[in-house]
């Protein structure tokens, strides 16, 4: 398929998303979340792709919603979640998502990396939530996702303050998985996704599906969940391949 606002290449497992709208720091409007959608859908189908990055073209990985689109937007866009629904999506892909993140990624565009599972920041980077300062307030996620990931009050702070931080400052706080200089940003991504593409494609698919819902479940429900997803990976071929090809390695190594 192809797309004008996004491109996208997988190899070995692991696909690359870049957000190519540079000339605006990536400004998402409406066009770009749906080629994003229809990029989902179009991974989930293929079934190849073990892990997703998503990235920015030029100086940016991605600097909000398109202002030039929010300022004529009512209260009834709001009410169709336009990005709020994209970023569920990308919560809730069956593999793994990994936000490679240099340049600015504000607003919406924090809010997108919040969605993904892991996030690997440029030293350099500036992360934050400016929305107030526009006179609206993060309206896709940030408020619901963004205090489970670094508390609720470093989210209060950053929200009501609208401040930028740094790579460092974003590692300290565990909104940074990695922190890397900006040249090494997609590359450490990369080992990432393809130290994923290498593992039981199921028995990650799962493992996701149960931190995702293990705050949302009691706590025997969130045991229950992980119990069964064990069990379906335990009667999986995949789960007897593998197991077979460690004991035969271990056993070449003593004969
Ligand atoms: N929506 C629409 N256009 C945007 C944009 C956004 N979120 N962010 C940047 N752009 C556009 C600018 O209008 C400018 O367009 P122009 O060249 O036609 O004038 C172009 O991208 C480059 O932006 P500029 O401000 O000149 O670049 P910079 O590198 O000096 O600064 C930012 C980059 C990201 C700090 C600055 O553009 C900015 O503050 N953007 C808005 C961020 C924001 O508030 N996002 C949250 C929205 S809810």
């Amino acid at each position: 398929m192809t797309y004008q606002t996004i491109r996208f290449e997988e190899k070995d497992g692991a696909g690359v998303c870049t957000f190519d709208r540079p000339d605006v720091r990536n400004a998402l409007n409406e066009e770009m979340v749906g080629e994003i959608r229809s990029l989902l859908h179009e991974v989930t189908a293929g079934g190849t792709c073990r892990a997703l990055i998503f990235t920015g073209a030029g100086s940016s990985f991605l600097a909000g919603a398109d202002i030039a689109e929010l300022r004529e937007r009512r209260a009834g866009d709001a009410l169709r979640r336009i990005n709020a629904a994209l970023f569920r999506e990308v919560e809730q892909l069956a593999v793994p998502t990994i936000a490679a993140i240099h340049g600015y990624a504000l607003g919406g565009g924090l809010e997108f990396a919040l969605a993904c599972d892991l996030r690997v920041v440029a030293e350099d980077a500036k992360l934050g939530q400016p929305e107030v300062a526009l006179g609206i307030m993060p309206g896709a996620g940030a408020t619901y996702r963004l205090p489970r990931i670094v508390g609720l009050g470093r989210a209060k702070e950053l929200i009501y303050t609208g401040r930028m931080i740094g790579g460092a400052e974003a590692l300290a706080m565990g909104l940074a998985n990695r922190v890397v200089p900006r040249e090494s940003v997609l590359e450490e991504a990369r080992s990432l996704a393809t130290a994923i593409a290498k593992n039981g494609a199921l028995a990650v698919r799962l493992a996701k599906t149960a931190l995702n819902h293990a705050h949302e479940l009691s706590t025997d429900a969130g045991l229950a969940l992980e119990s069964v997803s064990q069990a379906v990976l335990f009667d999986d071929d995949e789960k007897n391949e593998r197991m077979t090809r460690f004991l035969e390695r271990k056993q070449a190594k003593e004969s």
